[in-house]
């Protein structure tokens, strides 16, 4: 591979930095009864006689995502989870923050969207200053986490001669569902200890701030309500909020009482937060069906002529339903407008991406490219051989709610680096990717671009899918019936 990656960086696309923290203290010594319930997610509710608070009941360890969204308390608790600031270094970011509903599931902010398209992490100081766990800075854009709990474990198929993967969570598919058949709920473990987002130095300090929240009311539903009280037995550190308030602090637990662990009990409590996390994003709060599309479907609306022109053309001649699904899948879901398979589409680089004059995490300056699936398989002892083929591939994204806004002069960012801003252009771009000249330079931004009419050249071309966009022939006004129907799909405000 002629494209060297800093390991530091691999290791964070892999997943294992963070996942590598987060399991660390979990492999000593564990009896493996004890694992298998914990990467199952399978809640401990059962209390010593001292501790008689009502015991939950606990959640089955194959509980269907259906069930757990359904389970009232969970998906409150993963609410309030969700939207506590407190849950990253300096107290300043949630979850919400980069995923609010109002925008679709994506990042509130609009001055980020049209300055990088990617985002900054709890300890961010400014653009103008170089990307360093001081002043962190992401490197991919947001993805909505609307619908995204439904993705299946990553799986690696055969279509005809060419092998490729399906599901996990991530542009890159990182979050796989390896160990807990959920890729939703590995994906939430993240977040919130991750380098570039939350920068929590250890699980340790998510789950002492899910305990100790600092505003009353602010959780409705309480860990223990939900998964039982066990966890009060933990004896917390007294310098805890120093060590979580710092990128490089530790949390040393003590509490190693006859068949109690305060190590075990912080493993089974952050798996647990994740899977109230994974319920909330697949409930009705955030998923909910609701949008003009679905009410047509059900024969409760009726679309415009453009609309329905558009949807035509989205089934049709400009193939985005091949990958965007639009029917009913196999397990029987509505249209999630995702076939959970991973392309490239050529999108060139995003000048205004932070990592390449990042040193912190790419030693490759300018040269540096996204390897999107190719580099976390590279990192997979089982599918490194696959690794090459899959290159510059990223998750194809729903398309539900690409349009939706919280004031209609917000502006969103597309695709996984943030290169586009408006739908127009992203259905410009399928539309005459390979009709239009290449610009001069690479580094041509999206606007320059449009205004000069050519494209800049992919930014990882080997892999790029040439057989289902890049010369659609549509007309001006069939790329604006598109756009038209890409707005059906805006859930209800609710
Ligand atoms: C600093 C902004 C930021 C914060 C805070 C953040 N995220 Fe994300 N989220 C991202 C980015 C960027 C991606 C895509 C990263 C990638 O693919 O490498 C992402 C991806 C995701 C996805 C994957 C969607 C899919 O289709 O695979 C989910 C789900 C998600 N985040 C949920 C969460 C949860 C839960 C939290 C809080 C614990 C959280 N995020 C906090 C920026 C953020
Ligand atoms: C070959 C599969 C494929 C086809 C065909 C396809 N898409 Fe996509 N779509 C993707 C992938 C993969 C991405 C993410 C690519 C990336 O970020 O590098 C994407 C991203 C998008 C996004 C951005 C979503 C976001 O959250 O950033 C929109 C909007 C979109 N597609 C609309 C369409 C429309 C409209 C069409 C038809 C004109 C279409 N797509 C055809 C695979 C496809």
């Amino acid at each position: 591979m002629e494209n060297r990656i800093s390991q530091e960086l691999l290791d964070f696309v892999s997943g294992a930095w963070v996942w590598g923290r987060a399991w660390a203290s979990l492999k000593a010594g564990i009896q493996s009864l004890v694992l298998s319930a914990i990467l199952f997610g399978m809640a401990f509710g059962a209390v010593p006689a001292a501790h008689a608070a009502p015991t939950p009941a606990p959640i089955a360890a194959d509980a269907s995502l259906l069930q757990l969204s359904q389970n009232r308390q969970l998906v409150s608790l993963g609410k309030a989870i969700f939207e506590d600031e407190n849950l990253s270094l300096r107290r300043n970011m949630s979850c919400a923050t980069c995923h609010a509903i109002r925008a679709g599931g994506t990042a509130e902010s609009d001055l980020g969207n049209r300055l990088a398209g990617v985002h900054q992490g709890s300890a961010f100081q400014g653009f103008a200053l170089e990307p360093s766990a001081d002043n962190a800075m992401g490197f991919r854009n947001v993805q909505t986490s609307a619908y995204a709990a439904f993705s299946p474990p990553l799986k690696r198929l055969h279509q005809g001669d060419s092998v490729i993967f399906e599901g996990g969570n991530f542009w890159d598919g990182r979050a796989t569902g390896f160990m807990t058949g959920r890729a939703g709920q590995e994906q939430a473990t993240q977040p919130a200890i991750g380098t570039l987002e939350g920068q929590l130095p250890a699980p340790a300090c998510v789950v002492y701030r899910v305990l100790h929240p600092d505003r009353k009311g602010q959780y409705p539903v309480s860990y223990q309500s939900v998964f039982g009280s066990r966890i009060d037995l933990i004896r917390w550190p007294k310098d805890i909020d120093t060590q979580c308030s710092s990128v490089k602090g530790t949390v040393q637990l003590e509490g190693q009482a006859r068949h109690f662990s305060s190590d075990t009990q912080i493993q089974v409590a952050y798996s647990n937060i994740s899977l109230a996390l994974m319920a909330y994003e697949g409930s009705a709060a955030m998923s909910p069906f609701s949008s003009r599309y679905d009410d047509f479907l059900q024969g409760k609306a009726v679309l415009a002529a453009s609309e329905k022109r558009g949807l035509s053309l989205f089934n049709g001649k400009a193939k985005c339903a091949s990958c965007h699904a639009t029917q009913v899948n196999n397990r029987g879901l509505k249209p999630l407008f995702t076939d959970y398979t991973y392309d490239n589409l050529g999108i060139p680089r995003n000048p205004a991406n932070p990592i390449y004059r990042s040193t912190w995490i790419n030693n490759q300056g300018r040269q540096w490219q996204d390897l999107g699936l190719g580099g976390f398989l590279l990192t997979q002892d089982s599918y490194r051989e696959d690794a090459p083929d899959q290159m510059g591939k990223f998750k194809v994204p729903t398309v539900r709610n690409v349009a939706r806004t919280p004031d209609p002069k917000f502006t969103r960012a597309y695709m996984h680096n943030g290169y586009f801003k408006t739908l127009e252009q992203v259905v410009d771009f399928y539309n005459s990717r390979d009709s239009k000249p290449r610009c001069a330079s690479p580094w041509t931004p999206v606007e320059e671009a449009e205004r000069q009419g050519c494209w800049p050249e992919p930014e990882y071309p080997q892999t790029m899918n040439t057989t289902e966009l890049g010369n659609l022939k549509l007309t001006a006004a069939e790329q604006g019936d598109l756009v038209a129907f890409l707005r059906t799909l805006s859930d209800r405000q609710s």
